[in-house]
């Protein structure tokens, strides 16, 4: 059965980036949020994004309308029962992404490809609250997703090589390079970046360097074009706080471990630029200022 239709759960940052390339590649696409407020939030993001492409010439206004006239915001679940493939965007919490699944699989038809945007929890453990455990995949995508050209696509133990390989090539058709990766918690990319983000929150509880040179020393000195705390602020420190918790009960090694700064800045509600601060504050966007953690 071919991909026509294509339902989103959650339209936060991810999701609504998820939307969007969907949209944007000709797919019909269901958002679905639990209060008309989100949604009207993640289409406000999603406009900003399709006018910048517009201003640098990358689609016309006409593109625009169209990608804008193939997104359907609804706060209601059952408008997903017609969809090919559903990708869910929520927090990273397994009980709701299982819950979620368990509804859809009751009503949607047998060809509908569950797909997860899970950033370290198992994709196995997803398929097992369905009854098409054969359909149920993993789907990374990264922060900005407009931009990032990278999808990783995860095959579970239970994951059929044809939904695998359907996957893969939607993951293609969005314009995307998708990377094939085993179910195992943070998958390729985590399974590295993790590590690297909770060493520059150590290095700033130990006073190696300021917040700005330790930025600068990894955008200079390795040519990443974020620093990993400008990146911590970028991806969420409530979101990486919860991967980290994620990663470390799964593999039980030291750098995985959650730094008690990163705990904190989570528990302060300091999670980064959605919040206003993070290790930097937000107040004037364009001149985010270094904030004083008091170390
Ligand atoms: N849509 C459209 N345009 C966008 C956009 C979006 N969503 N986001 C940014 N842009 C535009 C900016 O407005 C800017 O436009 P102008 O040139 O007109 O000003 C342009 O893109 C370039 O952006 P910036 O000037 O801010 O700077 P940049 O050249 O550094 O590019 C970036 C931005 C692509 C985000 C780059 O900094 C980058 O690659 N950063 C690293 C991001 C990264 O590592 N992401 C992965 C995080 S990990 C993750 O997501 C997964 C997980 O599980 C945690």
């Amino acid at each position: 059965m071919e991909i026509k239709k294509v339902g989103v759960l959650g339209c936060g940052l991810m999701g609504s980036g998820i939307a969007q390339v969907c949209a944007s590649a000709g797919y019909t696409t269901y958002v679905r949020e639990i209060d008309p407020k989100l949604i009207d939030k993640g289409f406000a993001g999603i406009e900003k994004s399709l006018e910048k492409f517009v201003e640098k010439g990358k689609i016309t206004a006409q593109q625009k309308t169209e990608i804008r006239s193939k997104l359907i915001g609804t706060t209601s679940l059952d408008s997903l029962k017609d969809c090919d493939l559903i990708i869910e965007v929520v927090v990273e919490d397994i009980k709701i992404k299982n819950e979620m699944f368990s509804y859809l699989d009751k009503i949607c038809p047998e060809h509908t490809i569950f797909a997860s945007n899970t950033s370290s929890l198992t994709i196995a453990e997803m398929a097992a609250a369905t009854s098409r455990p054969d359909k149920v995949v993993g789907l990374h995508f990264f922060n900005p997703v407009p931009l990032m050209k990278l999808v990783e696509v995860v095959r579970s133990i239970r994951t059929s090589k044809e939904t695998f390989d359907k996957t893969f090539a939607f993951g293609k058709s969005l314009g995307k390079e998708p990377i094939a990766t085993k179910d195992n918690s943070g998958f390729v990319v985590n399974l590295l970046l993790v590590p690297y983000l909770i060493g520059a929150i150590r290095a700033v509880e130990n006073g190696v360097a300021s917040i700005e040179d330790i930025d600068k020393g990894m955008m200079l000195g390795c040519g990443y074009p974020m620093g990993p705390l400008t990146l911590l602020d970028f991806v969420g420190i409530d979101t990486t706080y919860k991967i980290a918790e994620i990663m470390f009960a799964e593999y039980k090694t030291t750098e995985y471990a959650c730094p008690p700064l990163l705990k904190k800045m989570h528990l302060a509600g300091l999670h980064g630029r959605k919040s206003g601060k993070g290790f930097y504050d937000y107040t004037d966007p364009k001149n985010p200022v270094p904030m004083d953690l008091g170390i």
